[in-house]
This record gives C-alpha cells, sequence and structure tokens, in this order.
C-alpha cells in the first residue's frame, strides 16, 4: 500500500551526469549539512516527550511538549534530513521523535493534529514502507474528520472560542487535509477524502476575496453554516493579508489539486500563486503581512517564504508554468543568504532566523520556527527531485 522511497542520495546517486552546479542545488548541499549538525545537537538536548518551539532573547533552546501544534515539524525535519542525505541515523532518530507523538490520540486536540501527525508518521512511513504506526495515522485523521459537520461543510479549528465565535475555522486548516486523504487511501474508507473535499471547497466558496487574497478566519453558524464573520487572528488587521495565511492557501490547494486531481483547486492555487507573486518584494520573501502600513520597515516572516517556496515548486510541476519555479528559486536563495541562515558556529538551534509567529498575540516575533524550517527543507528536497528529473 505504500510506496518505499529511496532516499534521495541514492537517487541522485544513480542519475550519472547530472550536473551539481546549480545554484539551489549547491545551497541545499550546504543546508543539509548544517541542518544535520544542528538537528543532532537539537536531539541530544531534548528530554522525553520534549520538541523544539524556538529560541530566547539569548538564543538559548525553548521546548514544547507533544500538544502545541508544531510538534510534528522537528520529527518531519529530521525525516527530510534522511532523506536528502541517506544517513541513516537520522533515520533512528525520526522514528524516536515521531512515536513520541502517539501520545496525542488520547489528548484534547483541535485541527492541527493534521499538521503534527502527518509530518511525523507520514514522512516515516513514505520514507521507510513501515507500516507498523497506520492504525494510529488513521486514528488520528478520524480524530480530524470528527470535527468536520454536515451543515457546515468544514472541519472546526479550535476548541476555544473567542470573540462571540461559534464555529471558527482559519485557512490553516487547508494544510490538515492531507492526512484525511492519505488516511482514506490507507484504510479505504472514502468518507474521508470527501470531507477533505467539501471543506476545500466550502473554504474557497467563503474565504477568499475578489484578489484571491483571503481571510484568516471565517465564523460559522454551527446550525445554518451560515458565515457570521471574517476576520484575523494573527494578521495586521481583519481586511489585510496575513502572509502566512496566503501561503497555506497556496500550499493547500495545490496539495488537493495534486492529491485529487480537481481542477477547480488547480485553478485556485493558481490564482492564489499569481496575486502573492504581484505582492512579493523583490527577494522574494513576504513582509509578514502584505498590508502592514510599516512596510518597508515591517518585519518580513522567513517561514511563510519557505512555505511559499515548496508549494510554487510543486504548483510549477503540476501546472507546467516555470513562473512559479522561478519565483520559488528566488526564495530559497534568499532564505539561504547569511541574512537569514544560521550561523554554523552559533547556539546549535534551528537552520533559519526570521520567522514571526504572532505578532498581536506578541509571541515568537523575529526567532527561529520549526515550520520555517521544516518548509524550507521539503522546498529543498522537492527542488533537488524535480532537477535531478531534467
Ligand atoms: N497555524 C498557526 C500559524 O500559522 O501560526
Amino acid at each position: 500500500m505504500m510506496k518505499y522511497f529511496l532516499p534521495l542520495i541514492y537517487f541522485l546517486a544513480i542519475i550519472s551526469g547530472c550536473g551539481r552546479t546549480d545554484e539551489v542545488n549547491l545551497l541545499a548541499d550546504r543546508v543539509f549539512s548544517l541542518a544535520k549538525t544542528q538537528y543532532a545537537q537539537m536531539d541530544e538536548a531534548l528530554g522525553d516527550g520534549q520538541f523544539p518551539k524556538s529560541t530566547d532573547s539569548e538564543g538559548n533552546l525553548v521546548t514544547s511538549d507533544a500538544g502545541w501544534w508544531c510538534s510534528g515539524f522537528y520529527p518531519g525535519s529530521l525525516w527530510y534530513i534522511y532523506e536528502y542525505t541517506g544517513d541513516e541515523t537520522f533515520r533512528d532518530i525520526a522514528w524516536k521523535h515521531t512515536r513520541r507523538l502517539a501520545v496525542l490520540k488520547d489528548r484534547d486536540t483541535d485541527h492541527d493534529i493534521g499538521f503534527q501527525i502527518n509530518c511525523s508518521y507520514g514522512n516515516g512511513m513514505r520514507l521507510t514502507g513501515d507500516s507498523t504506526d497506520a492504525a494510529l495515522y488513521v486514528e488520528c485523521a478520524r480524530i480530524l474528520a470528527d470535527r468536520f459537520t454536515e451543515g457546515t461543510g468544514v472541519t472546526k479549528s479550535w476548541n476555544f472560542l473567542r470573540n462571540d465565535w461559534r464555529y471558527p475555522v482559519i485557512i490553516d486548516n487547508m494544510m490538515n487535509l492531507e492526512i484525511l486523504i492519505k488516511a482514506a487511501e490507507m484504510s479505504g474508507d472514502n468518507s474521508l477524502k470527501e470531507i477533505a473535499v467539501r471543506h476545500a471547497q466550502t473554504t474557497l466558496n467563503n474565504h477568499f476575496r475578489e484578489d484571491w487574497s483571503c481571510w484568516h478566519l471565517v465564523d460559522y453558524d454551527p446550525e445554518t453554516g451560515a458565515v457570521r464573520s471574517k476576520e484575523t487572528v494573527q494578521g495586521y488587521s481583519d481586511g489585510s493579508s496575513w502572509a502566512r495565511g496566503q501561503a497555506w492557501a497556496l500550499y493547500g490547494y495545490t496539495m488537493m489539486y495534486r492529491e485529487t486531481g480537481m481542477e477547480e483547486f488547480l485553478e485556485a492555487a493558481r490564482n492564489i500563486g499569481n496575486m502573492i507573486m504581484d505582492r512579493l518584494p523583490v527577494d522574494g520573501i513576504p513582509y509578514w503581512d502584505f498590508d502592514d502600513p510599516a512596510i518597508p520597515e515591517a518585519l518580513k516572516d522567513a517561514s511563510a517564504g519557505a512555505i511559499m517556496a515548496s508549494a510554487f515548486i510543486e504548483l510549477s510541476s503540476l501546472s507546467g508554468d516555470s513562473r512559479y519555479l522561478e519565483t520559488a528559486r528566488r526564495q530559497l536563495l534568499t532564505l539561504g543568504s547569511e541574512e537569514y541562515l544560521a550561523n554554523p558556529g552559533g547556539n546549535g538551534c534551528f537552520i533559519l532566523k526570521h520567522g514571526v509567529g504572532n505578532i498581536p498575540g506578541g509571541t515568537e516575533i523575529d526567532v527561529p520556527l520549526t515550520y520555517a524550517d521544516y518548509y524550507f527543507l521539503e522546498a529543498l528536497v522537492r527542488y533537488s527531485i524535480i532537477s535531478s528529473e531534467e
């Protein structure tokens, strides 16, 4: 059922005569070498059940437990290091941290269980073909599916209610549909895939503005499915375009087209991608919110740049439009510059600097973020694969 993929380094070795002189490929070699050092050091620093979160103002590692929405990204990054380098030490470390997330099936989780389980177990099963944990993966997908109601046509994001929300759904949920589709394939329960498709279609109807930018949060009436409000939580204002939200939308619809072949999702991904390309600064890394009036003094968000780069590479392959790949190249080369890349002689944590977590909430501002690293590594792996195929 699960395909076995050779670690990428073996794959590259098989492609004889393939010149590795492309700037992004050279960058990938450097980044994965740095990643091996930084991620092995973080492994040594982490106790059982601890996951990296960020660094404090002194550059010390800040950790979370399995419940934090980002807990799957560290094991996920370890999987990409294994995929790229073929170093089996990283396969073993990746399984260790992946399996520490098994506790989530018995916890009070929200929609983020998709990120947590798919980035970790999803990559582990994809790369090793080991299906020991397939039942747990499907169980977690069902926990997410239980957040869906027919009346709304969407999975609910959070359990807490702020303002007068009744059924809040954030654009980030688009990322959590992949586990539903993969679990449908594994279990043969197609209702999981149907939920993913319904969620993506309802979101397409309600989350986007005329220019293809999106709101962060749409609140629904749980009885009628009517839209009650459209607002932001992590962006500059309700009417602004929070950069990571636009990145989640781009990645989510690209993934949904890959998984379903439904043209409406490709069209959405292209429209979102075109809107983003029109608004990106020259170096390709977005300001944390496209509409912050402080631009060009506003902070940039490396995480949004990395998510976009990974999505643009896939969208370019799926659509055959090379403009998306050119944008991704620009983004990756900027992220690989001295300004964004961690200093190899530094604190031994993370790969990218300058991530923006939540400015309105006053947390994780201009710091390393696990998801910035994860999507950066994923983008570099994707780039290496497509450039090997040329
Ligand atoms: N999913 C939460 C965030 O993007 O910050």
